[in-house]
């Protein structure tokens, strides 16, 4: 049995874009599990832009972390020992066990679940595609953008591993799927490997004509995981009756200054029906998404990308370059 756990605790409250040392990477003892509990030992961590929020003490959906706690975030692992009936050696579990290689936690903890691992689909993609990020997108597009075939799709931060899902989600539904995403390369990778009709650089200089270049129909769905000038952008495309299901603002998070949307007037006279949600809203459908969300990996109608980096202590460093576009899909640590 491990005696010793490698966690990264919170060390300190960033002032805009978090640094290494607003971080610690620590050695604690670990005791075995007492009746109820089970130990597991994590295989991957997911790294999400969620978690910077939660390094904030600010009122939100969910609490911030404590200074001096585990960074709270998603892991695949295994049980290594168990004193609960649910759960044996060797089963493999998901839940929201830390930045931490082992966790010892009780097996009657919401959250936690077995995985019955299934052909074509790795374990990893349980904190991906078939993970929160997948069920983000399945819920976001299906519940709340509401897409119709041949409408069209845009989504933001679209090789990343929600917009990803979103963009091949909205193909699979018939619509025409435009991704924005940073770079020539990741450009590149959304329209050949994940056959998005078209993707237009955030940063390319003519953004505003490339938009307007991809999208001659207007703007039916915008899944917003950006904010920023960006949403006032496609505000200038919307087409009446529009719908924006708000996933997330990953452009603001870090702002110390958040930017102010101008193109109100748009949501007004266009009657767009823009809807903030968080995954956990609809705990209700994560089954079922989850569910037919493997069943498209495993066949492949769904594809998704990776960047792993190694061993727990590069977490901070990756979590950093995550926020900051480095990532090319689903951001994890194998651990
Ligand atoms: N509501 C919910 O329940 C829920 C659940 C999961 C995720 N989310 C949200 O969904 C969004 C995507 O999350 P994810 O996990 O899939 O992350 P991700 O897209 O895999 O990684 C974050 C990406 O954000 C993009 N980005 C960062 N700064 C940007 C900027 N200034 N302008 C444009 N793009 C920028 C970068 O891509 P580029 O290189 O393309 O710029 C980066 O790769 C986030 O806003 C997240 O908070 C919400």
């Amino acid at each position: 049995m491990p005696t010793t756990n490698k966690q990264v605790l919170l060390a300190r409250r960033p002032y805009g874009e978090p640094k290494e040392d607003d971080f610690s990477v620590v050695d604690t003892a670990l005791d075995d599990p007492r009746e109820g509990q089970i130990l597991v030992r994590n295989r991957f961590l997911s790294l999400d832009p969620y978690m910077r929020g939660r390094m904030n003490d600010a009122k939100s959906y969910a609490a911030p972390v404590a200074l001096g706690d585990v960074m709270v975030g998603g892991t695949v692992g295994e049980v290594v020992a168990s004193k609960h009936p649910r759960f044996r050696q060797g089963d493999v579990v998901t839940g929201a066990l830390g930045w931490q290689e082992h966790a010892l936690v009780e097996g009657a903890s919401a959250g936690l679940v077995k995985i019955k691992e299934r052909p074509g689909v790795p374990l990893s993609a349980y904190l991906g595609a078939v993970g929160m990020p997948g069920v983000t997108a399945y819920h976001g597009l299906f519940d709340i953008g509401t897409p119709k075939p041949g409408e069209t799709v845009v989504v933001g931060a679209a090789a990343g591993a929600v917009g990803s899902v979103v963009g091949q989600l909205a193909k699979l539904t018939g619509c025409r799927a435009i991704g924005i995403a940073g770079g020539a390369e990741k450009c590149a990778h959304v329209v050949k490997d994940l056959g998005f009709d078209a993707c237009v650089d955030h940063r390319s200089a003519t953004l505003k004509d490339d938009l307007a270049a991809a999208t001659p129909a207007g703007i039916d769905v915008y899944f917003e995981n950006v904010g920023g000038p960006l949403l006032d952008l496609v505000l200038g495309r919307i087409n009446p009756f529009a719908r924006i299901p708000l996933c997330g603002l990953v452009s603001q998070y870090s702002e110390t200054q958040p930017y102010g949307v101008k193109n109100v007037v748009s949501l007004l006279t266009n009657r767009v029906r823009l809807q903030g949600f968080v995954v956990s809203d609809r705990m209700d459908r994560w089954p079922e998404a989850q569910q037919r969300l493997a069943g498209w990996v495993a066949e492949k109608k769904i594809v998704f990308r990776e960047t792993v980096a190694e061993g727990l202590a590069s977490a901070p460093r990756a979590f950093i370059g995550m926020l900051r576009g480095e990532n090319l899909g689903k951001q994890l640590v194998r651990l």
